[in-house]
Parts: structure tokens; C-alpha cells; sequence
């Protein structure tokens, strides 16, 4: 059992590379430096030398404001990468597991998007993952899209670094209160991509095509960054909690738009995989500790 991470240094490639090795399977991890997924002579090249027994794509341009004006690079990677390696999947017969975002959606369904509803993204970022998701499904049959929300993890930059760091200078920050997502530990998705690795390895029956997963429960930005700073402030890594003012997205304005409620439902993925949508504040525990344990927010 071969498995194929393209993406590996980013905050999912990492993980994965992590758990792959951990569950024993012959792991190979390729990120930028080894292989420009936007090359598609060298991606089907690298493919048919690694012979992979599946394919997991983190692979991203995640620069969700830069690629407003980045638009190209976005393109390329998001949309033409997974379209290359859906294509060298099909020659080679191989299922292909490929990541999407909550940004493909406008944000003004009052509920949870289920995998059924109409995307209409917002912005570069949101739309090239569309386009991805778009080519992976006319190219392969075996294929998992999972449309996944506000990652974080230990490494890489996100929401969680970003309010640490704040939080460690100010007395008072602002964030946005008018949208809701459901944050989303890299280490649970990882598990959940594994856990259809292993019924690939097992040769179970898959039902191919487009899921959700993200953590749980859904919130706003102000109330992650809350979470953030209470848990942080519980583990001595905050000697203070921040004052932390919610404010509007019409006072903190961004070159992309972000959906106003992105929260997904998950319940596909657990009819037909048995996966439970993990609450993401273990997951924010997990990485608080970690950087505790390296120092990495001490004064
Ligand atoms: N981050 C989020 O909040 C979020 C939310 C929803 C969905 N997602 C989706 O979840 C998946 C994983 O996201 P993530 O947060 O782990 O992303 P990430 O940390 O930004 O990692 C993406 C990785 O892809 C690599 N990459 C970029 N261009 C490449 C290319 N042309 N060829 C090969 N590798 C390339 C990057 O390398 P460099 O760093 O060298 O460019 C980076 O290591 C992505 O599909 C993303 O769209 C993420």
C-alpha cells in the first residue's frame, strides 16, 4: 500500500504524513521543491515512477486576499493541479483524495450547506477550488473530494497563530463577529482521509465523490479567537486574556469576500463512512500544548 501526499510541508500534508507513516503504509510525501503540481508533464512523470496505490492531493494556493490578484497562480495550482493529477490517476487507476474549501459556497444559506447545494463563490480563492473540485469529477471516477473549513494547526500560519501572537501584544483585538464557520483541526481531517485510505486498502466497497467534514460545532471568528485565548490562558501559555471587541466585516474589510455562513453539514460522511465530525477544541488543545511543550509563545 502506496500512499501518494503531495502538499506534504503545508498544515494537512504534514499531518497526513505523520498518521500515513503511524498506520504503516509506505508513505510517500512530496511537496514544491519535489514536485510543481502546475507542471503536468513532471506530475504524471512523478505518478507513473512512485506507481502510488492512491493519491492524496493537500496541495494547495491558499492565500485566500493574495489571490484576488494572484489570480493565475491560484488558477494553477487549485484548478490545473488537481485536474493533472486526476488525469494521471485515470490512466494509472488509482483513486485520487482531494481536498476543497467552504469558500466555494456565498455564504447566505441560514443552515449548514449540504454537498447538494448550488456553490457561487465569492472570491479567486473560493472560485479555483471550485474548478478543481470541477475537473477532478469529469476526469476520475475513484475519487473523495472533501470540502473541509478554517484549518489550523501546529505548523503553517493560521487563525490560532495569529490571535496567540496578538494576544501576547495587546490588550484589545477586534475580530469578526458577523460570520460562522466551523474551525477544523488538520489532525482530524488527516484521520478522516486515512480511514478511507485503510477501506481502499481493505478493498471495501466506496461510494466515490463529494463529502463534508469540518470540526464541530460551527461559530464565529469572535468566538474561535475567545476559545483561543481562553484555552491558552488555562495552559499558562496567556498570562492575561486580551479584551477582544467583535466587530463587523463592513470595519474589518479584505480584498476577498468571505462567506457570511459556511458552516457545512457532515452527515453524508457519516452515513456512508461512519465518521463523526471531532470537536475542534481537543484539536486546539492538542496544538496549544505542543507549542507549550517548544516554547514557541513564550516572552
Ligand atoms: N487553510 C484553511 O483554512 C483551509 C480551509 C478550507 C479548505 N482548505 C483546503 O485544505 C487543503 C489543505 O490546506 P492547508 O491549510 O494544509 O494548506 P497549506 O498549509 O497552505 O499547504 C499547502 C501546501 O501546498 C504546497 N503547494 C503550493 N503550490 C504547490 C505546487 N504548485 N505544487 C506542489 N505543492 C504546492 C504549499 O507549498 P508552499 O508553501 O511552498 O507554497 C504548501 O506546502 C487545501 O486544499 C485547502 O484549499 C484549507
Amino acid at each position: 500500500m502506496t500512499v501518494l501526499i503531495i502538499g506534504a510541508a503545508g498544515q494537512l500534508g504534514t499531518e497526513l504524513c505523520l498518521r500515513s507513516k503511524v498506520r504503516g503504509y509506505d508513505t510517500v510525501a512530496v511537496d514544491y521543491n519535489e514536485l510543481d503540481l502546475t507542471n503536468e508533464s513532471s506530475t504524471q512523470a512523478f505518478v507513473a515512477q512512485v506507481k502510488p496505490t492512491v493519491i492524496i492531493n493537500a496541495a494547495a494556493y491558499t492565500a485566500v486576499d493574495r489571490a484576488e490578484t494572484e489570480i493565475a497562480s491560484a488558477f494553477a495550482v487549485n484548478r490545473d493541479g488537481p485536474l493533472y493529477l486526476a488525469k494521471s490517476c485515470a490512466k494509472a487507476d488509482i483513486p485520487l483524495l482531494h481536498i476543497s474549501t467552504d469558500y466555494v459556497f456565498d455564504g447566505k444559506k441560514p443552515t449548514p450547506y449540504l454537498e447538494t447545494d448550488t456553490p457561487n463563490p465569492q472570491g479567486v480563492y473560493g472560485q479555483s477550488k471550485l474548478e478543481g473540485e470541477i475537473a477532478v469529477a469529469r476526469t476520475l471516477n475513484k475519487y473523495i473530494t472533501l470540502r473541509t473549513a478554517w484549518v489550523f494547526s501546529a505548523t503553517g500560519n493560521n487563525f490560532v497563530r495569529t490571535i496567540l501572537r496578538l494576544a501576547k501584544e495587546r490588550d484589545e483585538l477586534s475580530v469578526v463577529a458577523d460570520q460562522t464557520g466551523a474551525p477544523t483541526w488538520a489532525g482530524d481531517i488527516a484521520e478522516v482521509l486515512l480511514e478511507i485510505v485503510e477501506r481502499i486498502h481493505q478493498s471495501k466497497t466506496i461510494t466515490w465523490g463529494l463529502y463534508h467534514y469540518t470540526g464541530s460545532p460551527a461559530i464565529t471568528w469572535h468566538a474561535f479567537a475567545e476559545t483561543i485565548c481562553q484555552q491558552a490562558f488555562e495552559l499558562g501559555i496567556l498570562r492575561k486574556k486580551p479584551f477582544i471587541k467583535p466587530i463587523s466585516s463592513y470595519e474589518y474589510p479584505t480584498a476577498a469576500k468571505r462567506p457570511q455562513n459556511s458552516a457545512l453539514a457532515c452527515a453524508l460522511i457519516q452515513e456512508e463512512f461512519l465518521i463523526s465530525q471531532a470537536d475542534w477544541r481537543k484539536g486546539l488543545e492538542q496544538v496549544l500544548i505542543q507549542w507549550k511543550k517548544n516554547n514557541e509563545f513564550s516572552t
